[in-house]
């Protein structure tokens, strides 16, 4: 069962594929389940199938989404919606409540996010109330979302895994 994913939405080829794919990776590594992309972009969804079928894990990418049917969908199979802006509420006023949830999806910006996002959420967070990135507020928010648990995953089926060393990089073919 899907139960941490990520809507990617206002993405724009031309520029954001780089910032795209990076969101995707974020996610993956930080434990969610999948990314949902409200754009045609088979690049990015190539590039994250990729690391999955290489780095192991489940973690699914689809593209072609409709974000507005995506929210709806979520919220018809019980699952609630949070909206990560620097306008929203502090991460740490509500990051317990969201923790008690058993469906959560998360949506990222790219730049200009519809002001209806606002109101379809039924949370607006904040990672701090300054403007940085849809990475680094992703990754923070998984973070404490998991209580920092997720850096310690495991990912199944992987082709390669490296083995932490104090000094190089050390790689073992599986
Ligand atoms: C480059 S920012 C766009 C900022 C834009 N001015 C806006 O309307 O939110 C892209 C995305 O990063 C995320 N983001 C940036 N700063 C954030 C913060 N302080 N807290 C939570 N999310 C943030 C949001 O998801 C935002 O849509």
């Amino acid at each position: 069962m899907t139960r941490v994913a990520v809507l990617r939405i206002g993405h724009r080829p031309e520029r954001d594929q780089r910032v795209t794919t990076h969101v995707g990776l974020t996610a993956r590594a930080f434990g969610a389940d999948g990314m949902y992309l409200a754009a045609t972009d088979h690049g990015v969804v190539h590039s994250i199938t990729d690391v999955v079928e290489r780095w192991g894990g489940s973690f699914f990418c689809q593209d072609k989404i409709k974000w507005r049917h995506c929210i709806q969908n979520w919220k018809d199979n019980r699952g609630i919606v949070v909206h990560l802006t620097m306008y929203g509420l502090n991460l740490l006023d509500v990051i317990e409540e969201i923790k008690q949830e058993d469906k959560i999806l998360i949506i990222v910006g790219a730049e200009k996010v519809p002001g209806e996002v606002f109101g379809l959420a039924d949370y607006n967070v904040a990672i701090t109330s300054q403007p940085h990135s849809e990475i680094s507020s992703l990754a923070i928010f998984l973070d404490h979302l998991f209580s920092g648990k997720e850096l310690k995953n495991k990912y199944p089926d992987a082709k390669i895994r490296i083995i932490p060393s104090k000094e190089g990089k050390l790689t073992e073919e599986l």
